[in-house]
């Protein structure tokens, strides 16, 4: 059993049984909502990889995955909005139907960015599933077309949400202790 760093947080906000049993309830609805067809999975890097691999394998459709690296510039509790592409997919998404795998929509800059990038490629649908959806912070018009739970604003980590680089490894989301990030 891996180390949880449970003295770190203040509360648990989500049990990794529950994000486990909401993201088959995910994985159902979208296997039903794209019966017959086959779906691109972008998994935007590096928050939505937990749950990108839980989503992936609850699906029962075709699917095919690729990965975006995404940066947005900010002081490590909150998004800037200045978005910087670091890695692009590597293929074609012209005519193909694409899911946008988040782990987390805030202001909703970065999403409202990458979804205007990816409509120029013409996809033949564009949807968006994100697992954590916080949108009293949002600060432009978009919401996910799937999500696993509407969130307090509180400053979040684990099941692939970070803070500097650590805490993404834990199986449940909790909120950070504020002295572990003030100094
Ligand atoms: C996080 C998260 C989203 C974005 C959401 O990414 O994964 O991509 O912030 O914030 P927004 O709605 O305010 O734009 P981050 O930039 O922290 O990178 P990471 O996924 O590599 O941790």
């Amino acid at each position: 059993m891996c180390a949880q760093f449970y003295e770190d947080m203040e509360e648990i906000l989500l049990e990794s049984d529950a994000i486990q049993a909401r993201i088959k309830e995910l994985g159902e609805q979208i296997s039903a909502d794209y019966a017959g067809k086959e779906v691109i999975l972008i998994c935007i890097l590096k928050g939505a990889v937990i749950f990108f691999s839980d989503l992936a394998r609850s699906l029962k459709v075709q699917c095919q995955m690729d990965f975006m690296g995404i940066s947005s510039y900010g002081d490590g509790t909150k998004t800037s909005g200045i978005v910087r592409i670091a890695k692009d997919i590597d293929c074609s998404i012209t005519d193909k139907h694409v899911l946008i795998v988040e782990d987390i929509m805030d202001s909703g800059l970065t999403l409202n960015h990458l979804t205007q990038l990816l409509s120029s490629r013409n996809p033949a649908s564009m949807k968006i599933v994100c697992l954590l959806d916080k949108p009293e912070r949002r600060e432009c018009v978009i919401a996910p077309d799937y999500c696993g739970f509407i969130i307090p604003n509180k400053f979040v980590v684990g099941y692939g949400l970070d803070y500097l680089g650590r805490y993404r490894h834990l199986s449940y989301v909790g909120v950070l202790k504020p002295q572990v990030y003030t100094p």
